[in-house]
């Protein structure tokens, strides 16, 4: 959700931190702001907005000193904001408080000298507030972090009360104490203008890494915020406390015992997370969809033909024992899911569920050691995901993770991870993890079937083979977009658009619908075709675009039949269709007032190609009304709270 760096080192943090904070904004961009440890001072400013609000009322200052320095004068200016070298910045995505410049982070002690940035939620914090109120402490915003402030101040003067040395142990020490006071999800982030050179961060629940550099180093919620400055990255365990000062990193659990992070290199770099001359980062994402489905499929096979996972605390055996798999995800991830669950009980024979994140542990599932539960994520952070991951472990499933992000949570809590190589996605609609994740659920589903014996090593192969054919047709697919981009300008001022799709189809088309939804904020509604004339027909009127996602007439004929026939019922009560069918495919001419053919592929795999159009669809019609591709309204990339 919210986007938190800090920085400790030689160089002026600011710039530094600010940088950070535009890589981070996609994790949330309601309001925005820094603070800086200059000299025995703090500096802070923030801003409800997106960052450009705080950069504005950063003016020159972010830039360093612009005062002359008058070396006679008898005391030299306090050095400016621009120019401390310790410092931490935080972007918002609103949980507790509205967003305004007051419950903007950071968040200050009542004398001003300890700032802090948080992104989760304090689930006691009303309590927390309570007793704060009664020792006489004034609140000054809405939020659920302030008390975090004040309760680390009061720490921090129990501690020199009580003789403590000053310096960044300190800080450290105060940090464990106030943890072990929250509850909920947390991660945090501190510094005090008496403490110059360390920042302290402390993690629950909530996503922290540490970049390591010569001489500096750096806290972020994720490595995108440090990527131009170091690829070498520490992962922070759960609840855990790190002081970060120049020349050191110190780990520690919330009781101050010595612990350790998990130490990876970055394999992207910084060009990877910027526009590269793409109007927005979604159109970017879309174009790398042919690389990033090479580069999760590279590497994947044995030259036996066996599957590679990355990360597997699984043996064969265990794979052999499963008798029913769950699939849990959210949004995106949960339409990949949807498709997986086609593929998984076609190629193996095993029950397949696929089960909303955020509803799989109230309904209380049937779960027990030969169960499988597969856990797809983007981010590696969602906390609807990762809640129904630990319920699955808590009833001793066995959990499988297809993540996009080393480093992150629920890969480190699954007992086997395949990851997804399609390297960072910024803009907040996925595009590139969505047909990465899939790619991920076909390789998953042949190598259960493989394991159970279900599918022999050439059977695999050919599938694989026939996966390795799909970043050129993507490339085809992509060439093929003005059509699209011309009919989205067309349909731009329509009230409504539906899409309607059979077997694999169905879950495009409510991903076509997601995409329209979140970008175009129109009303847009996916439906099994077979399901819209028990009601949804009658929301069609005349000249309603519906996009019909058809099935290979190649296929189950049958299928592609009945698609054909629901196209045909949509147009008769007055519909615009807009039909995405395979080359060749004749017999949807007829009913197509629009007509987007993508390349023949088997029907299992389709959706690797049919969901593009709609994604180009979505974020062109967005761009033509006007909105922001990359940051629509209300939404965050990461989504951390339940
Ligand atoms: O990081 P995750 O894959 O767990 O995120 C899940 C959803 O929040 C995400 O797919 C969301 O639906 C996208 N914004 C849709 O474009």
């Amino acid at each position: 959700m919210c986007g938190i760096v800090g920085y400790v080192g030689a160089r002026p943090a600011l710039g530094i931190v600010l940088d950070g904070l535009r890589r981070l904004e996609y994790r949330g961009y309601d309001s925005a702001g820094v603070a800086i440890v200059c000299d025995d001072e703090l500096r802070t400013e923030k801003r409800a907005g997106k960052l450009a609000n705080l950069e504005k009322a950063l003016g020159d200052e972010r830039f360093g000193s612009t005062r002359a320095v008058d070396q006679a004068a008898a005391s030299p200016p306090a050095i400016g904001i621009g120019d401390g070298t310790a410092g931490i910045g935080h972007t918002r995505w609103a949980t507790h408080g509205g967003p305004t410049d007051r419950n903007a982070h950071p968040h200050l002690s009542r004398d001003g000298r300890v700032a802090i940035i948080h992104n989760g939620i304090i689930e006691n914090f009303a309590k927390l507030v309570a007793e704060l109120e009664a020792d006489g402490v004034e609140f000054v915003s809405d939020t659920d972090t302030e008390c975090v402030a004040h309760l680390l101040a009061a720490a921090l003067a129990d501690l020199r009360d009580a003789g403590e040395p000053d310096g960044p142990q300190l800080l450290a020490a105060a940090m464990r104490r106030v943890c072990q006071r929250l509850e909920g999800a947390f991660t945090l982030l501190a510094v005090d203008a008496g403490i110059p050179g360390a920042v302290v961060g402390a993690r629950r629940n909530s996503p922290l890494v540490v970049g390591r550099g010569p001489g500096e180093h750096y806290l972020a919620s994720d490595v995108s915020a440090f990527i131009e400055h170091t690829r070498d990255a520490v992962e922070l365990g759960q609840d855990q406390v790190v002081l970060i000062t120049a020349d050191s990193i110190e780990i520690t659990d919330f009781s101050g015992a010595p612990a350790l992070g998990r130490d990876f290199h970055i394999d992207w770099d910084a060009s990877a997370a910027e526009k590269s001359g793409y109007d927005y980062f979604m159109l970017k994402e879309i174009a790398e969809q042919p690389q990033a489905v090479a580069d999760t499929l590279l590497g994947r096979l044995t030259e036996s033909g066996e599957i590679m996972l990355d990360e597997v605390r699984l043996t064969d055996q265990d794979l052999r024992d499963v008798d029913k798999v769950f699939i849990v995800a959210c949004g995106t991830a949960y339409h990949s899911g949807m498709v997986a669950k086609y593929a998984i009980e076609h190629w193996t024979r095993i029950p397949c569920e696929v089960e909303l994140a955020s509803e799989f542990r109230y309904r209380d599932p049937v779960l027990d050691r030969s169960t499988l539960v597969v856990a797809i994520s983007q981010s590696g952070e969602t906390m609807d995901t990762l809640m129904a991951l630990r319920h699955a472990k808590e009833q001793k499933a066995r959990v499988l993770a297809i993540c996009n992000t080393n480093g992150s949570t629920i890969p480190r809590e699954s007992d086997a991870v395949l990851y997804t190589h399609g390297g960072p996605e910024i803009a907040v609609a996925s595009t590139k993890a969505f047909l990465t994740q899939l790619v991920a659920c076909y390789l998953i589903g042949l190598h259960l079937a493989q394991v159970r014996g279900i599918k022999y090593a050439d059977e695999v192969a050919a599938v694989v083979s026939q996966l390795q054919e799909m970043p050129d047709k993507l490339r085809r697919v992509l060439d093929a977009m003005e059509p699209v981009r011309e009919l989205a300008r067309d349909l731009s001022t329509a009230n409504q658009v539906l899409f309607i799709g059979r077997h694999v189809g169905y879950p495009v088309a409510l991903e076509g619908a997601l995409k329209l939804k979140e970008l175009a904020y129109m009303h847009a509604e996916g439906f099994a075709a077979g399901e819209l004339k028990h009601g949804p027909i009658a929301l069609i009127d005349l000249g309603t675009p519906v996009v019909c996602v058809v099935p290979s007439p190649a296929g189950r004929g049958m299928l592609h039949d009945k698609v054909v026939s629901n196209i045909q019922e949509v147009r008769a009560r007055g519909a615009r269709t807009v039909v995405i069918a395979e080359e060749g495919d004749l017999a949807v001419a007829p009913y197509a007032d629009d007509l987007i053919y993508v390349p023949r592929t088997p029907t299992l795999l389709a959706p690797l190609l049919t969901t593009v159009p709609l994604q180009v669809l979505a974020c062109e019609i967005a761009a033509a009304r006007g909105h922001d591709v990359d940051q629509p309204r209300n939404l965050a990339k990461s989504v951390t709270v339940e």
